[in-house]
């Protein structure tokens, strides 16, 4: 399969099948915007819900917050986004007013405007804060920004956690919220976005830790990816050049996954030093310092920032889990069972015998009641039934026949071996839960 073709089939999916949609379609979509739709959320839900589990369950010194999107300007002021940390370079066509990427454009080696060949500016630095104004009044006294990232969120709260948890370092604070960016050029469909999600976690330490947390969390964070099933070979690292490490890293690398459109950045493992809470205690004046029990001396906590995108992770699990079976010529998306929409789905054999449909009601009804999300399906024939759910990465089918009416078996099919074995209707929730668990 043509890696280009492979987006595009993927982009088709996502919407014929509810996953993903263009925002505002009906009146022409809107450049960087995208809409979850019922597949689309039951999928990005348990993308985080699995990045939950790994932060606040498996570990116990990291704790969770919901913080506001809006907050005083002057925290951006303090985090350096209002300056020019927060800029991509913007060149613009001097004849069609079309704008790029500066970078983008070097890195393809590109010199005049590639819509229409006009002469480009030269680069000029473009702030990505969304603004918006807060209050009745709309003058500069009322400016203040949509989140660029969620992570200043909890430095504004880094105090009030430590007390209210009794916390002590080294320990976490990490969240998942939306963020905005005007970005310049939006691009490979929810890759590069103007509203997006983040699943941030900051690791408050002694400075003379911050190297070793940093590769525990490099380690930590890849092997997040790969028990979700991602193939390693399309996984790395790649460490930050000096002259790109953003205006508040001492040290960052990139988990980068081989798109079908090139090798592209995941995440973020970044090395912060003591800029943000020296920063928001000079501006806030709160002290958001620490002292060392040991030596008596004053110092501010260096953060190890572990920073992934859930739509940029949903897009990487759908691109690894697409495949084609042109054997038994079905579109597979081997999706990890956790992250699948649906669990398994539901089908009577025949949809025009009663005593089949009455029977598998009741055990797709019984098997909701166990917490799993299941479909039903009683269109067309099984085969059809069988390639809808292949589709979306439903890992199990279960059919029930006439031979579930005589013992209370049912068939279970499994997605990716398409094997079929026969399991007691009674201990399907129980059969489930632990393939899921493993
Ligand atoms: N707090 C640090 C920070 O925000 P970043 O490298 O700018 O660092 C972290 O962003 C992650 O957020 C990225 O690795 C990506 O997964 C996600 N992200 C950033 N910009 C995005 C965008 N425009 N659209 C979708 N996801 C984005």
């Amino acid at each position: 399969m043509a890696e280009e073709n492979k987006m595009e089939k993927i982009v088709s999916l996502a919407k014929r099948r509810g996953f993903i949609f263009p925002g505002s379609e009906i009146y022409g979509g809107l450049s960087g915007i995208y809409d979850y739709g019922p597949l689309g959320v039951e999928f990005k839900n348990n993308v985080k819900q699995s990045w939950r589990e790994e932060m606040f369950r498996r570990k116990d010194d990291i704790f969770e917050l919901d913080s506001s999107i809006l907050m005083q300007r002057q925290v951006w002021e303090a985090s350096g986004h209002t300056s020019a940390g927060f800029t991509d370079p913007l060149r613009e066509c001097k004849k069609c007013h079309h704008r790029y990427r500066a970078d983008h454009l070097e890195e393809e080696g590109v010199e005049k405007c590639p819509n229409c060949g006009g002469e480009l500016t030269e680069p000029k630095k473009f702030n990505l804060l969304v603004e918006t104004h807060l209050g009745p009044v709309k003058d500069d006294s009322s400016l203040t920004y949509l989140r660029g990232e969620t992570t200043q969120g909890i430095y504004v709260n880094y105090k009030n956690v430590k007390i209210a948890m009794a916390a002590e370092i080294p320990f976490g604070i990490g969240q998942i919220g939306k963020a905005f960016r005007n970005e310049i050029t939006p691009s490979h469909f929810t890759y590069r976005m103007r509203e997006f999600e983040q699943m941030e976690q900051q690791y408050f330490v002694k400075p003379a830790e911050a190297d070793i947390f940093f590769t525990y969390w490099k380690n930590e964070r890849i092997r997040w990816y790969t028990d979700l099933g991602v193939k390693k070979e399309r996984l790395r690292f790649r460490p930050h050049a000096k002259d790109e490490l953003a205006h508040y890293a001492k040290g960052a690398e990139d988990i980068e996954y081989e798109f079908p459109f090139g090798w592209h950045e995941v995440e973020g493992i970044h090395n912060r030093g003591d800029w943000d809470l020296s920063r928001h205690s000079k501006f806030s004046g709160e002290d958001l310092s620490e002292v060392d029990g040991k030596t008596g001396e004053k110092f501010y906590p260096y953060i190890i920032e572990t920073s992934a995108g859930a739509d940029r992770a949903a897009l990487m699990f759908l691109a690894d889990a697409y495949s084609e079976d042109k054997d038994n010529k079905r579109v597979v998306l081997k999706l990890h069972p956790k992250l699948a929409p649906y669990k398994a789905a539901v089908f009577p054999l025949l949809r025009n015998r009663p005593e089949l449909v009455k029977k598998a009601r009741v055990i797709f009804t019984d098997l909701k009641k166990t917490g799993l999300n299941v479909a039903w399906d009683d269109r067309g024939n099984i085969g059809k039934r069988y390639y809808a759910q292949d589709e979306i990465g439903t890992p199990w089918c279960v059919t029930v026949d006439h031979q579930t009416l005589e013992d209370d078996t049912v068939t279970v099919r499994d997605r990716d071996t398409m094997k079929q074995e026969r399991v007691a209707a009674a201990e399907l929730g129980l059969y489930f839960n632990s393939k899921l668990n493993v």
